[in-house]
């Protein structure tokens, strides 16, 4: 027996082939399996070995054979060891190949010193106050039921307020009855993809360019994506008819990346099109509050409340890391819905379903998107000056509402790639247009630049520390 270090108090066998170190907190049992444990999940023990016996692996440790024998016994009842008749204990086969493998490292995520993300609010900004007590507030008040299993669709009170605040600032044609509260509006997308795919639906038309992650999420349903063109009066919802998907989904308010609004005629070609084909428009209601040139364009799901399913998210603002979204369903589509998220069992907290309501309810949520709104109109200004100034030769396109601008870069000059390439040597953050195009490259070639990302105390330097890279990189 050797005690390695008595400081430690650590223990190791004297065979070569088993070094067994014991921890020292807890008692000599446990830490006797907790080793055992880990020298077979780490291969030390590999499967087939025979481990010593009781009496001389007791003696090699300084334990009491009752010690052992107690860990061996433990460890043949969890499935680590077996006993073989005839005498001796072995590793068992299966133990040892449930080692979990990690998959190899992906590229660790750079932190830059300035991000223009496009699809980021400034989340230094978070009310924390107002939800802190929103949260603590409601979880007093709330009845002990309301922390069970609850209604699938979401709180009966944030289905509510939720009513309220979408008939009232959105225009929805709103029934609570009919809404569900999901993990954002990318698990509401999924969720009714999900859906009409096990209809037997295959295609869906996506704008082009438009979101990556939800073109991803159709693509993961099963889908075909169809590109719909996008121009300046939005996205081309007079070719629907011609390319014939089961559904289309739609940035009306502000469409992902151009900024444009969807003209009037091609919203009321995009209902057409659903009631005439038994189609379905799925409306990403992201960030409409947040528009600065007139206010927020109503839902297009008023105009057909069967043929449209409207989706918000309190992603822009308040916070992407709430996971909080909505549905405003079509009676149809409730209960296949409801069916899938039964097994999915995927579902937005109640505490934070609780504080939600709260915020609604009190008008305090309404308050915060009007602060952010100015906030981020000042910044857009900032933004729109600092281009003029510093790079003239960029054109902002899609400046009147949102998080962020799409600059249209010249012929001639650096891709958006090799810029966002330069900004990285940099410490910022930018974004390819092309990273949004599913279907060809952009043309003309572009950065989306969200102006929502930095926090207020880093946004003037951020500012500067672009303007010189533009300066630089598109000088004549
Ligand atoms: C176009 C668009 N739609 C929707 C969302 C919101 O997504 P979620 O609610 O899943 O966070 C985003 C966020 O980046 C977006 O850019």
């Amino acid at each position: 027996v050797r005690r390695a270090n008595s400081h430690q108090r650590s223990w190791a066998t004297s065979s070569p082939a088993l070094q067994l170190t014991l921890a020292q907190e807890g008692g000599r049992r446990d830490a006797l399996e907790a080793s055992l444990r880990e020298a077979i999940r780490d291969g030390r023990l590999g499967a087939g070995a025979r481990v010593p016996s009781t009496r001389a692996l007791a003696a090699d440790l300084g334990l009491a054979r009752g010690t052992v024998a107690e860990a061996y016994a433990q460890l043949q009842a969890e499935g680590y060891l077996t006993a073989r008749p005839g005498g001796g204990t072995w590793v068992s086969d299966v133990a040892a190949s449930t080692v979990p493998r990690r998959p190899p490292a992906t590229k660790a995520p750079r932190s830059e010193r300035f991000s223009f993300h496009p699809g980021l609010p400034d989340l230094a900004a978070f009310p924390h106050a107002a939800w802190s007590s929103a949260l603590r507030r409601g979880l007093r008040e709330a009845p002990a039921a309301s922390l069970g299993y609850g209604d699938p669709r979401g709180r009966a009170e944030l289905r509510e307020a939720l009513a309220d605040y979408l008939a009232r600032v959105r225009g929805v044609v709103v029934d609570p009855e009919l809404i569900v509260v999901c993990g954002g509006f990318r698990h509401g997308l999924s969720l009714v993809a999900r859906v009409l795919r096990s209809r037997g639906a295959r295609r869906v038309a996506m704008e082009e360019p438009g979101l990556n992650d939800h073109h991803n999420v159709l693509v993961a349903a099963g889908f075909e994506t169809a590109p719909l063109p996008v121009d300046e009066q939005g996205a081309r919802t007079d070719l629907l008819p011609e390319i014939a998907p089961a559904a289309a989904v739609l940035g009306p308010a502000h469409q992902f990346p151009s900024g444009a609004l969807l003209h009037p005629e091609r919203r009321a070609a995009a209902v057409a099109w659903a009631r005439a084909a038994g189609g379905l428009v799925i409306e990403d209601d992201y960030d409409a509050e947040l528009r600065f040139d007139r206010p927020p364009i109503g839902a297009l799901q008023a105009l057909d409340s069967e043929h449209v399913v409207y989706g918000g998210t309190a992603s822009k603002t308040l916070a992407p890391g709430l996971r909080l979204g909505w549905l405003q369903l079509p009676a149809n589509l409730l209960d296949p819905v409801l069916a899938l998220r039964e097994v999915e069992d995927v579902h937005v907290p109640a505490p934070d379903q609780i504080a939600f309501a709260r915020l609604l309810a009190s008008g305090a949520y309404e308050r915060h998107v009007r602060r952010m709104r100015a906030r981020y109109r000042d910044r857009r200004d900032r933004v729109v000056e600092m281009l003029a100034e510093r790079a003239p030769r960029l054109t902002p396109v899609g400046i009147s509402a949102g998080l962020r601008v799409l600059l249209e870069l010249p012929a001639g000059g650096p891709s958006g790639a090799e810029l966002v390439e330069g900004a990285a040597r940099r410490s910022i953050e930018l974004f390819p247009a092309g990273r949004f195009h599913h279907h060809g490259d952009p043309m003309p070639d572009g950065i989306v630049l969200g102006y929502g990302a930095l926090p207020d105390h880093a946004f003037e330097a951020g500012l500067r520390a672009l303007g010189d890279l533009l300066a630089e990189a598109l000088a004549d």
